[in-house]
């Protein structure tokens, strides 16, 4: 039996299956934290540990403003996208189709160099259509800062592009393919072409082979749906078979996470404190995981990024979070609550 029920949402259960493969089981938050791990241990530094522990005493403090630096920043170099799965398309997202302006996004590295872990480049849209991407990534790497990004990898790319992207300096690569037959993939993700989605793969993996590079860390996310489900055994092997280095199934978070709770929420949620996400118009927002205008903060068409950090729209979301106020964006969130409505589902495997 490939997956085995957990109880409890918050325990790690890890179960050796051969071939130097391990099954994990984890909530989204044990996920995460992982894939940062790998990122976080080539790029640390005093500095940015210091930095780190300061937005801990911060947090603790419950600081409105902050002396502390942001760790981590999710910038969406674009929104465009070739595919049309249902969580972009459901109406929750807005889709201007633009690109970012290249000198917000230094403006905010050049800004934090010393002090961020790492910058995520997508959010709502597929970063590989950014004829920029390569330079967004290598400009935070020669700042020493780690960088992912997701990508459907459903479109064509040239061994030059490939190449590119291996050499860049990005350190971990998410490929979203949600099944091993067209008909179950493309369910979810559709307008995607499966056989195109493995070719680039084996491409990928094949390029860091021939380069003699050890990164990017290439991962195999796969989504868990009731749909895909008697294909994830299949899915995990063939990641391993192909030479990917992970192989994540992730919650649907539709069903799973970001879904109200019913309950008033008291936990403070970390990310206010260490993190934001810049969308591809310009516009700041104070959490990188839920999509809204609630959590709005500032526009980096009009401000520079170190006012929004504590701008009073900052400050504000800082100070009401964990009241249980009514209004309050988070309110209705599971995530870092250590109560998320993870299902038995909920779960990883690694390959190697
Ligand atoms: C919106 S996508 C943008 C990046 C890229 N286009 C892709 O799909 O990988 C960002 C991440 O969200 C994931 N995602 C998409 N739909 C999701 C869902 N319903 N639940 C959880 N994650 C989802 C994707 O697999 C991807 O890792
Ligand atoms: S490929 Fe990514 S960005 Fe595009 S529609 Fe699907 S989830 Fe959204
Ligand atoms: S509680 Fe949820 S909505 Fe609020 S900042 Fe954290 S992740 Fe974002």
């Amino acid at each position: 039996m490939l997956y085995s029920v957990g109880t409890e949402p918050t325990r790690l259960v890890s179960v050796p299956i051969g071939g130097g493969m391990r099954l994990h089981y984890h909530n989204l938050h044990s996920l995460l934290v992982n894939r940062h791990w790998h990122i976080v241990k080539r790029h640390i530094t005093i500095r940015k540990l210091a930095n780190a522990l300061s937005c801990l005493v911060h947090y603790w403090m419950r600081r409105e403003i902050v002396a502390s630096r942001p760790l981590y920043v999710k910038v969406e170099t674009t929104d465009c996208c070739n595919l049309r799965c249902e969580h972009c398309h459901d109406g929750t997202v807005t889709r201007r189709n633009d690109f970012l302006d290249f000198s917000m996004y230094t403006s905010v590295v050049d800004q934090y160099s010393r002090y961020l872990l790492e910058v995520s480049l997508f959010d709502q849209g597929e970063p590989l259509l950014d004829p920029l991407i390569v330079d967004y990534v290598r400009y935070a790497s020669s700042c020493n800062i780690g960088t992912v990004i997701s990508t459907n990898l459903s479109m064509t790319l040239s061994d030059e592009q490939l190449s590119q992207l291996v050499t860049s300096g990005l350190d971990y690569i998410q490929v979203a393919i949600d099944g091993v037959t067209q008909a179950t993939y493309e369910q979810y993700r559709v307008g995607g072409d499966l056989d195109l989605v493995l070719f680039n793969l084996r491409r990928l993996i094949a390029t860091r082979r021939r380069l003699g590079s050890r990164t990017p860390l290439i991962e195999w996310q796969m989504l868990d749906f009731a749909f895909n489900r008697a294909e994830q055994e299949r899915a995990s092997e063939l990641a391993a078979e192909l030479g990917a280095d992970r192989f994540m199934i992730k919650p649907d978070s539709h069903s799973a996470l970001l879904s109200p709770a019913g309950y008033s929420r008291q936990v403070k949620c970390i990310l206010l404190w260490v993190s934001f996400a810049v969308e591809s118009d310009g516009a700041v927002s104070a959490c990188l995981v839920k999509d809204g205008d609630s959590l709005y903060v500032g526009d980096l068409r009009e401000t520079s990024i170190q006012d929004i950090w504590n701008s009073p729209a900052f400050a504000k979301l800082r100070r009401c979070s964990g009241r249980a106020c009514s209004e309050h964006p988070c309110r209705e969130c599971n995530w870092f609550a250590g109560r998320a409505k993870t299902s038995p589902e909920n779960r990883a495997t690694t390959a190697r």
